[in-house]
């Protein structure tokens, strides 16, 4: 095998909560006066902390807000987000995406998740994944998001595997980019797959039982 393990982000990538996190930024932006925020303005958060995806946010708003304030902000974000969150279930864990995952367990493999989000184990928790993968580095235990690759390192560091034996999947740019400063090979999937960073392309996750191999 050319790996030992495989590092999975997890908002687009195990499932799909963009469009919570849309939901839930034009809700806060409203609240303050910002109504053109797009489904467009939101893929520049993929990946990015919760207080970075504020600064974006407020970009569009002409009023300066003190640290207090965005910190009540972005807050408020994360009552709404994780309203929407709570509806989830292990219906929106794709049937398909739980079976490459067993797949590749199969095969020996050690996975975890990397994730910028401190949602991350409600999310898995949601999906019925709590207790599936080796480890989980997520938004709690970092101090730098990504593209700075501390969530990756953390991982390797609980799996016990170095970057050089470990794939990183991501869909985020600001990811792929973690994962390359971080020494590990990056596989790119929906808006990474067209980033050239990418080592590895993939439209499906079942290709990663092909790249293990290779
Ligand atoms: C990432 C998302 O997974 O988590 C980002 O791609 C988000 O858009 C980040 O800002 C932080 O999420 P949370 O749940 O900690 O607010
Ligand atoms: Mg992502």
């Amino acid at each position: 095998m050319k790996y030992k393990g495989i590092i999975f982000d997890l908002d687009g990538v195990i499932c799909f909560t963009d469009e919570y996190h849309y939901l839930a930024w034009k809700e806060l932006g409203e609240s303050i006066g910002i109504f053109n925020f797009t489904r467009e303005d939101n893929h520049r958060l993929r990946g990015v902390s919760r207080m970075e995806s504020l600064e974006i946010l407020l970009e569009k708003s002409k009023r300066k807000f003190s640290l207090e304030e965005k910190f009540k902000l972005a807050e408020e974000k994360n009552r709404i987000y994780r309203n929407l969150l709570a509806k989830m279930s292990e219906a929106d864990l794709e049937q398909e995406t739980f079976t490459v995952l067993k797949d590749l367990k199969a095969k020996g493999l050690k996975l975890a998740i990397g994730s910028s989000s401190k949602n991350a184990r409600y999310i898995l928790e949601k999906i019925g994944l709590l207790t599936f993968f080796d480890a989980i580095s997520d938004g709690n235990n970092i101090t730098k998001s990504k593209p700075n690759p501390e969530v990756f390192l953390k991982a390797a560091g609980l799996l016990n595997i170095k970057p050089g034996d470990l794939i990183v999947v991501e869909d985020a740019k600001a990811g792929i980019d973690a994962a390359v400063a971080g020494g590990f090979a990056s596989v790119g999937i929906g808006d990474a797959a067209n980033y050239e960073k990418s080592d590895y392309k993939i439209e499906k996750l079942r290709e990663l039982l092909d790249i293990i191999e290779k």
